[in-house]
């Protein structure tokens, strides 16, 4: 044994002659592990997110199986283990509640147990900013590893992406133009194989932003789900991530500020979801990188958008891949980027994007050519969101991103499903509709409801768009002018609790403007009058609503702001 083996922290557990040492080798010799795998090898944690309920990660066991093939390979000793996996398409009120439980628990059992070193297995939605913040709290060495997308979604000749298409065709069918049998027949085209959304929603855009901060292998985010080369990239990743703990990469080492901004530069480039920003500025608030809303615009607002996929564009994650994948696409605006930042494969990310190939103009497009100028995430300001809000320009109609409309106001969600498609709602294109009480604390969880439909009698005049503002997030696969994220949230009396029926809100993007035109002494005594929502309970739902931030600041619980790093000094018996 090495004195550098003698340094790893699993030797706390597994190097120690006496009871202690007995009692943790000897439970874990119950598996069948030969003694010789406790003489300080790195051991490998694998923290998966299998669930037969999170059908996005259905083929993490398989994945998990080419990981150890890789620990094995490099001279290391892997143990999986389970943590709570968020299904999107499931978990009601919305997976976003338990983000923050997830990563607690990723935290916990990493710090908990003899780990070097940490593979991440993520995918839906969710997995990835949870499985990365908890990661981030302890630091250890660490490598993520995306499920992949879903092979294209394909219907009667045409394809059709995951979410987008949901968006839609229930659209179609409120306005008539299609059929309840070719919607139901659709479910089973859109999505036909292992993998997540292939749109760039959410898990496409999160396992994009892993890559671009350097923490997966090369082309993580796009090879699909059931190529094979998803699993060939995990096996390199499980031989990888054993050099990482001999070479003391921790995670702190790559996650660095620049690390950040080329991550929101790529999100910019690759039209990303607006979801990002409340993961990226949490994950960023757990590593102890300082970073703001603000930044998002500052960065990255400009930018253009160069990748012409769902539900911006017109491709699917699948064409991306073939067309070169992430590197191929940042290395078009790799002058953007910091390409001396560091990547887990311990090369910079210049070096690595470097000579990648785009193989199809019309996907990935020319930085001078883009799909979409200055497509960016804009951060808007003003007297409905003091602290900001946010909206993505490619996702948005032209010419609504100057509108001045008459607010149309919904309390909740049920109120809004109860009246939408009301005969008497006084609402035509030109109005605003408001959701409010959807944010952290309202929801509570700050669910995917900010793209509310359109009323059915609007859609019948063929109208598809209208401004719509609201303090919710919306799924990376809608599209529309969506004002998200407002700050602070309605239920803790954030001025967007006052907003009523026939108030006028001007929306100026371009002058990054959101303004309520109601006097500050109507507003004052319209805040007298109103009352705060109950709160829950018990369970993790009180302590989430306690300690839950607002959304511009990542919507972490307070608590888990910072990091505590992977020390136990005391021993469990
Ligand atoms: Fe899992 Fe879309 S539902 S990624």
């Amino acid at each position: 044994m090495t004195d550098k083996k003698n340094k790893l922290r699993s030797q706390a557990w597994f190097g120690k002659p006496d009871k202690d040492g007995f009692l943790h080798r000897s439970w874990t010799k119950a598996a069948g592990h030969p003694h010789d795998q406790f003489d300080g090898r790195p051991v490998i944690g694998i923290c998966n997110t299998f669930s037969d309920l999170t059908s996005c990660n259905s083929h993490f066991r398989t994945i998990v199986e080419y990981v150890k093939r890789g620990v094995y390979e490099a001279g290391g000793f892997p143990l999986e283990f389970p943590v709570m996996s968020l299904g999107e398409a499931q978990l009601r009120p919305t997976a976003m509640l338990f983000r923050n439980l997830a990563s607690m628990d990723v935290e916990e059992s990493i710090r908990g147990n003899p780990i070097d070193g940490v593979v991440l297995l993520m995918g839906c939605d969710k997995t990835t900013p949870a499985l990365m913040m908890g990661a981030a709290s302890c630091n250890l060495p660490t490598i993520g590893i995306s499920g992949g997308p879903m092979l294209n979604g394909k219907f009667r000749g045409q394809d059709i992406g995951s979410g987008t298409g949901v968006w839609m065709m229930s659209e179609m069918v409120r306005a008539g133009t299609m059929s309840q049998e070719e919607f139901t027949e659709a479910e089973s085209c859109m999505n036909r194989s292992h993998g997540h959304c292939m749109t760039m929603g959410t898990a496409s855009t999160m396992a994009s932003m892993v890559e671009a901060l350097g923490m997966s292998l090369p082309e993580n985010a796009a090879i699909p789900a059931v190529d094979g080369r998803r699993n060939r990239l995990a096996q390199f990743s499980g031989r990888r991530i054993v050099q990482m703990v001999k070479d003391n990469l921790t995670m702190d080492k790559i996650m660095t500020r620049h690390a950040f901004e080329n991550a929101i530069k790529v999100n910019a480039a690759i039209g990303g979801s607006t979801n990002a920003v409340v993961h990226l500025l949490a994950m960023a608030g757990r590593i102890g990188v300082p970073l703001t809303l603000k930044d998002w615009d500052d960065l990255a607002s400009e930018l253009p958008c160069l990748l012409n996929l769902q539900p911006s564009g017109k491709y699917l994650m699948e064409d991306f891949y073939y067309a070169g994948g992430l590197p191929a696409l940042m290395k078009e605006i790799a002058h953007e980027l910091h390409t001396d930042a560091l990547t887990v494969n311990g090369k910079t990310l210049g070096e690595n994007i470097k000579d990648a190939p785009c193989y199809n103009r019309d996907v990935i497009t020319a930085y001078e050519q883009p799909f979409k100028p200055a497509a960016g995430i804009a951060v808007l300001k003003g007297n409905l969101a003091p602290d900001g809000a946010v909206i993505k320009p490619s996702a948005s109609s032209p010419h609504l991103l100057k509108h001045r409309g008459r607010a149309v106001v919904f309390e909740d969600t049920e109120d809004f499903r109860a009246r939408i498609d009301d005969d008497n709602l006084d609402v035509d294109e030109n109005c605003i509709m408001v959701l409010k009480n959807c944010g952290p604390v309202g929801y509570p969880g700050m669910a995917e409801v900010g793209n509310m439909a359109l009323p059915k009698k609007v859609l019948k005049k063929g109208i598809t768009d209208m401004v719509r503002i609201s303090d919710a997030r919306m799924s990376g696969t809608a599209y529309g002018t969506v004002v998200l994220h407002v700050s602070p949230e309605a239920s803790i009396g954030g001025p967007l609790a006052l907003v009523q029926n026939g108030d006028m809100i001007e929306l100026d993007v371009p002058a990054r403007r959101l303004h309520l035109d109601v006097s500050d002494a109507e507003l004052a005594t319209r805040k007298l009058n109103w009352k705060a929502p109950e709160k829950p309970e018990r369970g993790y739902v009180k302590l989430y609503v306690e300690h839950v931030q607002q959304a511009h600041l990542g919507a972490d619980l307070d608590f888990l702001v910072g990091a505590s790093g992977a020390d136990v000094p005391r021993e469990s018996h």
